[in-house]
């Protein structure tokens, strides 16, 4: 098979760790689909800046058509983040029949569903498996590990930076701003941190796994959301004199044609497993009528976890591509069908 030429938007925390992987395990990554995988060109705002990973001077650019109508681009990784001009990138990309992987849970919390039509119509993939709990493959875990039983609830911690945040708190008496701040020079937290520690980027997650969990369309607003910035020291510490420790949990349940979906910090017994998810870790809960209760636990955010899920999507990009399948087996498209929310 020839080549598959790979273009970047972005070369940041996850952009970086897509480079790592995709140059260290080459001869893993061929072995698993028969083509050598290669990043052609990666988009940047700002090609002078110094990076933490060299890159030869003309694979960077700064022009983003450099990437999109590039003929010789097979696949587009977007990880620069934002909605609007992502969105732009990437239904250009997919209109000249390029593939598309994402970790970008903003844009497909919010315009998903346009994204997946557009895809559909061309024949072409998009995954976005590091778009939710970074390196826990919980996408694929809920659209094929699930596909054969009925999902009623999806419980857990989906973000990295506010586990980070509770966790140092709880464990250290640490100050929240001195630990956010630790947060994103790690590169857990979002450009915006108030993404973050308001609960909208595990709103955004939420609304991506009750969409494929429970086959529906769930509109981000549904979810009803409390951050954690009003969480002090003292709701931290009193919590642990009783027993539980806070988290932020984000509980997504389904009772036939009615769903509930909530993002708040939640009291949870220092007996019950996410009570001890901790530092950027995740973990959610799936119930399944049939299996009963799964947990899934890994790192949620970071530079290497989260390329580890991108670079799995290029695996299933390029085995499509073998296959002649594009477009027809990726996760599962989003329904028109809407259930009942609470206010409804
Ligand atoms: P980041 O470190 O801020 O990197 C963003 C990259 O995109 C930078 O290389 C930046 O260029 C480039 N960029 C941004 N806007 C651009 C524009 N308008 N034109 C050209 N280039 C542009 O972000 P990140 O943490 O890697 O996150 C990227 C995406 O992954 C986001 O959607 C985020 O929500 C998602 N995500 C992140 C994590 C994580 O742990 N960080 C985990 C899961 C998902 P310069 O380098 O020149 O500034
Ligand atoms: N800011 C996000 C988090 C990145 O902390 O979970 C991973 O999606």
């Amino acid at each position: 098979m020839k080549p598959i030429r790979v273009g970047l938007l972005g070369l940041g925390t996850v952009g970086t760790g897509v480079v790592r992987i995709v140059e260290g395990h080459q001869q893993d990554l061929l072995s698993q689909t028969g083509a050598a995988i290669e990043i052609a060109k990666i988009l940047v705002q700002d090609k002078s800046k110094a990076r933490n990973i060299s890159v030869s001077a003309d694979v960077l650019t700064e022009n983003p058509w450099d990437v999109i109508e590039n003929p010789e681009i097979d696949i587009v990784v977007e990880v620069m983040g934002g909605i609007d001009l992502a969105k732009k990138y990437m239904l250009e990309a997919l209109d000249r029949g390029k593939h598309i992987v994402t970790a970008n849970k903003d844009l497909m919390a919010l315009h998903g569903q346009e994204i997946l039509a557009k895809a559909a119509e061309k024949g072409c993939d998009v995954f976005y498996e590091a778009s939710v709990a970074g390196g826990i493959p919980i996408i694929r875990t809920l659209v094929e590990g699930f596909s054969s039983d009925r999902i009623t609830k999806i419980m857990g911690i989906v973000n990295g930076t506010t586990n980070y945040i509770l966790s140092k708190m709880s464990q250290e008496g640490a100050a929240y701003d001195d630990v956010l701040k630790e947060a994103q020079q790690l590169g857990y937290a979002e450009s915006d941190p108030t993404s973050d520690v308001e609960g909208f980027d595990a709103a955004r997650k939420m609304t991506i796994l009750g969409t494929l969990g429970f086959h529906a369309n769930v509109s981000l607003s549904d979810v009803t959301v409390k951050g954690i910035s009003q969480v002090t020291k003292e709701d931290i510490t009193y919590g642990k004199r009783l027993g539980y420790e806070v988290k932020l949990l984000g509980i997504a349940e389904r009772n036939d044609e009615h769903i509930s979906i909530s993002v708040q910090p939640t009291m949870v017994k220092t007996s019950h497993p996410l009570a001890s998810v901790n530092g950027v870790y995740n973990a959610v809960y799936v119930y399944g009528e049939a299996v009963g209760e799964t947990m899934f636990y890994g790192p949620g955010a970071g530079e290497m976890p989260t390329a580890t899920s991108i670079v799995a999507d290029l695996v299933a990009v390029v085995r499509n591509l073998k296959l002649g399948i594009n477009g027809q087996r990726g996760f599962a498209p989003y329904k028109e069908k809407k259930l009942k929310t609470d206010e409804q």
